[in-house]
């Protein structure tokens, strides 16, 4: 018996990776549970950046100039971009666009329902103006060193644009009636 006990002591000491075949040391990887690259891939965290879908690819305003918008403007895209529109833009180009807040008036902001903004300026162009910022107007789509950020998605700023030129002028209207 002694003899008997030594002899594995010494197996066990000459060949320690023998333990590891005992059933009780089955590996802890072997449970139910999720493992890298296993399943659906789980949702983006709020207000991580996408990489494709929506063009993100240029660089400036003047870039974006020639893009179309390619989110729809259903009735969905302009509620969320009159949403937007409402608690973004507003404080400065106020409720109804037309530049009627005491911020905007303080910052120069323009009106919105004007022929330069609704017939001149292009999609890509108010496009790039909320992406990138103007000359005083802050990036909401990059964070910069003039106070801009990234607090609009590519797809929530095309809202915005399709809210400014499909419905904008219309609720305007509508709001100098009823204020009236
Ligand atoms: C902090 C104030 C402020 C906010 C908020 C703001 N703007 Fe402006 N915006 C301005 C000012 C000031 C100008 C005019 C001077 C300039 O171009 O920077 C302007 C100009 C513009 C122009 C004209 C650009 C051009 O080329 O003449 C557009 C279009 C515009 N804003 C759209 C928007 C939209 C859409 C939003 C909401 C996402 C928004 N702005 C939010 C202040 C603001």
């Amino acid at each position: 018996m002694k003899r008997k006990a030594k002899t594995l002591i010494i197996a066990a000491a000459l060949a320690p990776s023998l333990a590891f075949a005992w059933p009780w040391s089955t590996d802890m990887m072997n449970q139910p549970s999720i493992k890298p690259q296993e399943g659906p891939p789980a949702a983006f965290p709020k207000r991580s950046i996408p990489v494709m879908g929506i063009p993100t690819k240029v660089k400036n305003r003047d870039e974006a100039n020639d893009l179309k918008s390619p989110v729809e403007a259903t009735e969905a895209s302009l509620k969320k971009g009159k949403y937007l529109f409402t608690i973004i833009c507003s404080a400065c180009h106020g409720l109804s666009g037309k530049a009627d807040s005491p911020v905007g008036e303080k910052l120069g902001a323009i009106d919105l329902t004007t022929d330069y903004v609704q017939e001149t300026l292009t999609e890509g162009w108010i496009w790039g103006t909320i992406s990138f910022g103007s000359a005083i107007m802050p990036a909401y789509g990059v964070p910069n060193e003039q106070g801009g950020s990234n607090d609009l998605s590519p797809e929530e700023r095309w809202h915005v644009v399709n809210y400014v030129k499909k419905q904008l002028v219309k609720d305007a209207a509508g709001s100098v009636a009823s204020s009236q």
